[in-house]
């Protein structure tokens, strides 16, 4: 059995000033094995966050199912670490306590926290910045420190919504490369949305390819790259035969787009 297992899912969404609904979420079906990398990629609206808002328990499902080794997905649970897009620090509180917080809220032995949490944040490289404040960081290490706090809590499952998005480019490569390095150490089964092609390849164990109207599953591409990986992987002939057959489904996708622009 699968340790995500989504199958059949649909979600739909009320439309707002009306009783329809629109459906941003159609006969998804999706199985994740344990500790496997899988990243999604598709045209803005296709429903990737929705999908992963809904394995997360934060959207009203309605139709399918969600499972998480066997039990049925209905809201938030420990077992899931959730990264948005923008960190969600506490402005008031340190690097340290931002992590720790995490930790006390799941209860961990109170004796562990403190040396747990210091631990992480140092696998991220901020151990010298673990009594700074948020706004005293730079982006990236805000997005470290959101990512130190998901990971110390020891979910069964990791779920990332375009967690480089807000950075620049080099940030971001280097960030990708620093992910893959804390995942190849414990190997925690992880989503993770993105809109570059390369970081998706390049993270992936499997790249799934969303469609729109309504959001759907295009391809699944299993990546058979060695690990671990580094970014010089990204001149590799297979790699770059990952890309082309990545572009030309996101530029089928845009392709339509136009089409029932034109239409209108
Ligand atoms: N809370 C909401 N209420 C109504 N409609 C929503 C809501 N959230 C998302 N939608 C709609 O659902 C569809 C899918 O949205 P979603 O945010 O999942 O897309 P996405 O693939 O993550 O896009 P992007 O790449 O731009 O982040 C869109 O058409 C969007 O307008
Ligand atoms: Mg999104």
């Amino acid at each position: 059995m699968a340790q995500i297992d989504v199958s059949d899912l649909t979600i739909e969404y009320k439309l707002p000033k009306s009783d329809g609904v629109f459906k941003a979420v159609d006969s998804v079906s999706l199985a994740v094995e344990k500790g496997e990398f899988v990243t999604i990629v598709g045209s803005s609206g296709c429903g990737k966050s929705t999908l992963l808002l809904a394995i997360a328990g934060l959207v009203k499902i309605a139709g399918g199912r969600i499972s998480i080794e066997g039990r049925d997905v209905d809201g938030p649970g420990q077992d899931r670490s959730v990264v948005f897009q923008e960190p969600s620090l506490m402005p008031w509180s340190t690097v340290l306590a931002n992590v720790r917080f995490g930790l006390q809220m799941r209860r961990w032995k109170k004796d562990d926290i403190t040396e747990r949490a210091m631990r992480f944040i140092k696998l991220v490289g901020l151990e010298q910045f673990s009594d700074y404040y948020p706004h005293q960081l730079s982006g990236g290490m805000r997005q470290r420190v959101n990512i130190a706090r998901a990971l110390a809590v020891d979910p069964t499952v990791l779920l990332m919504d375009e967690p480089f998005g807000a950075l620049d480019a080099q940030t971001r490569e280097i960030m990708g490369e620093e992910l893959l390095f804390i995942w190849e150490r414990d190997r925690k089964t992880a989503l993770f949305v993105t809109h570059d092609i390369d970081e998706a390849i390049l993270l992936a164990d499997k790249v799934v390819v969303m469609g729109r109207n309504p959001g759907h599953i295009k391809d699944v591409m299993q990546i058979d790259l060695p690990r671990p990986r580094n970014g010089e992987i990204v001149d590799s002939p297979q790699f770059v035969e990952y890309r082309k057959r990545l572009r030309r489904h996101l530029h089928d996708d845009m392709a339509a787009m136009q089409l029932v622009r034109e239409a209108v």
